[in-house]
């Protein structure tokens, strides 16, 4: 049975009172489900209470929405990979669209952070999208691969298949515009054959998630595209009932 993975992105919502809330609703809804891996990305200071409101339920995974590079010093504001990874964080979204062109990340600076992320033992959710103007004039595989290359760059093909990576149109997150399930494929595709030339022959694939505007009337639509293995979702994962049933699809 093919293992779907879903991601929640809570970006900046949720206080620790509300995330322990969220999940006092959310595991009533959900029971354990082997053919489904749920991950959540909670602020950094929210992270501690989702930690505790899962104490019982090691079949869901947590992750940090960012890293730094380095390993440690003197670097306020930051948090480091090994940080997180103590912290019981077991993935790092890297790459995010908002880290990209709110905060001004650069392809060289994915490259560190996967490096990181992977010198301390934490799985990067390397994520890739283009923007419309992008996609308008043609360039959405050409980008697409480049930002995947440049997050790849500093590790072996061995620790490059231990990523995940996700895509994610810019153009399609928070904006309620999604790519069609076909739209979705042929990147997918694009980034299967990429990452194929890089791993080794005998590396299992990469799952490559979908995100972008992902709710519960277009999840399962989504989901049944080819090469889509899971779905990463921002607005949508805010709410316990309504996320609940996204992972249920
Ligand atoms: P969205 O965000 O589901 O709100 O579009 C997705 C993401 O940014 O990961």
């Amino acid at each position: 049975m093919k293992q779907m993975i879903f991601a929640a992105n809570w970006k900046m919502n949720h206080s620790p009172s509300d995330a322990s809330a969220f999940m006092r609703e959310f595991l009533a809804h959900f029971g354990k489900h082997q053919d489904r891996t749920v991950i959540f990305f909670p602020p950094a200071l929210t992270f501690g209470a989702v930690v505790n409101a899962l104490k019982d339920r090691p079949d869901i995974q947590l992750g940090v929405q960012n890293i730094y590079w380095e390993d440690r010093g003197a670097f306020t504001g930051e948090n480091s990979a090994s940080i997180a990874r103590s912290s019981g964080a077991k993935y790092v979204l890297v790459g995010h669209s908002e880290r990209r062109h709110v905060f001004g990340e650069t392809e060289e600076e994915t490259g560190k952070k996967v490096a990181a992320a992977t010198r301390a033992g934490l799985t990067p959710i390397v994520c890739v999208g283009e923007t419309l103007a992008q996609r308008e004039a043609g360039e959405t595989e050409g980008v697409v691969l480049r930002q995947l290359r440049a997050a790849l760059a500093n590790v072996s093909s061995a620790d490059a298949a231990n990523v995940l990576v996700a895509y994610e149109p810019v153009w399609a997150i928070g904006t309620g515009k999604t790519a069609t399930p076909a739209d979705a494929t042929t990147v997918h595709r694009a980034i299967g054959a990429e990452l194929r030339k890089r791993l080794d022959s005998g590396s299992s694939a990469v799952p490559i998630l979908y995100g972008g505007s992902v709710n519960r009337g277009n999840a399962a639509e989504l989901l049944a595209a080819p090469e889509v293995d899971g779905l990463l979702v921002g607005g949508a994962s805010l709410d316990a009932g309504g996320w609940a049933s996204i992972v249920l699809t």
